[in-house]
């Protein structure tokens, strides 16, 4: 079964058909890539799986489970957790705050029990502390784990994002655009993440990505999108080979 499929999604913006019938399905343990020019719709896939948006169209399954409508915050409690293509991070929290903040849904003491400091929210306060440094050392963050974001670079920045979606021990990571910005040796760290995050965190993932080096040596299986609809699905190397995806590359007619 598949742990993502997505059937014939649509929504739109006054005239414009963002998303116009798009289905497709992301299998277990794969890192599956949405590829297409800007504007082509794939901020807003993102956008409709996680619930930002209600969907015109189409059916959201995910782990069995019929997501099309659930409401926004539980989507993280099913296990999707995404980033963001501009980061959405607290600026003036420090690392460690940020990541704190992705174990949000994990969070099961209720307010009271919290102000009144019971033991047992000590427990909970230490597993939630346990589980953000050790996304703290997966992602080699200790030198920035106590700075306010604001100060780190860019580069940086984007890794705490990446370390506050994997706080929430998702089943299923959404990464929106996540070399954007990066340099080559970042970009490199991230593919090995990217491999780590898979195999020994088991996650499975869907990504957005224009940095087709990444998508080749990560993914298994690419979407291309244009205006709105699916253009054309298979291997890195199938798709990039397209006539189709070269003429919406290039602009030109097929
Ligand atoms: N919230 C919104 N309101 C109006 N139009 C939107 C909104 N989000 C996206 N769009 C439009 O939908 C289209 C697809 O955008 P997007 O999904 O961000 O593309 P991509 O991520 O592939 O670059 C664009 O024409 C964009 O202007
Ligand atoms: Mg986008």
């Amino acid at each position: 079964m598949s742990l993502l499929a997505v059937e014939n999604l649509a929504i739109r913006f006054g005239g414009v058909r963002a998303v116009d019938g798009v289905s497709f399905a992301v299998e277990p343990g794969q890192v599956y890539t949405i590829i297409g020019p800007n504007g082509a719709g794939k901020t807003t896939v993102f956008n409709l799986i996680s619930r930002l948006f209600d969907s015109d169209n189409g059916t959201v399954t995910f782990d069995g489970r019929d997501i099309t409508r659930e409401r926004p915050h539980r989507i993280v409690r099913h296990g999707i957790a995404r980033t963001f293509q501009n980061l959405e991070l607290f600026d003036h929290a420090t690392v460690l705050q940020n990541l704190l903040l992705g174990r949000h849904r994990h969070r099961t003491v209720k307010l009271l029990d919290e102000i009144l400091f019971l033991p047992r929210v000590t427990r909970s306060e230490v597993a939630h502390r346990e589980k953000a440094e050790e996304v703290i050392e997966f992602l080699e963050l200790e030198a920035h784990r106590d700075s306010p974001v604001a100060s780190l670079p860019y580069g940086v920045r984007k890794v705490v994002e990446l370390g506050r979606a994997l706080c929430a021990e998702p089943k299923l990571l959404l990464l929106d655009e996540p070399a954007s910005g990066l340099n080559p040796e970042e970009t490199e760290n991230l593919a090995f993440w990217i491999d780590d995050m898979r195999s020994d965190l088991g996650l499975t993932i869907l990504m957005v990505e224009h940095d087709l080096t990444l998508v080749n040596e990560v993914s298994e299986q690419v979407l291309v999108m244009n205006q709105g609809q699916a253009l054309a699905e298979g291997s890195p190397a199938e798709v990039q080979k397209d006539p189709a995806v070269i003429a919406a590359y290039l602009g030109t007619d097929e």
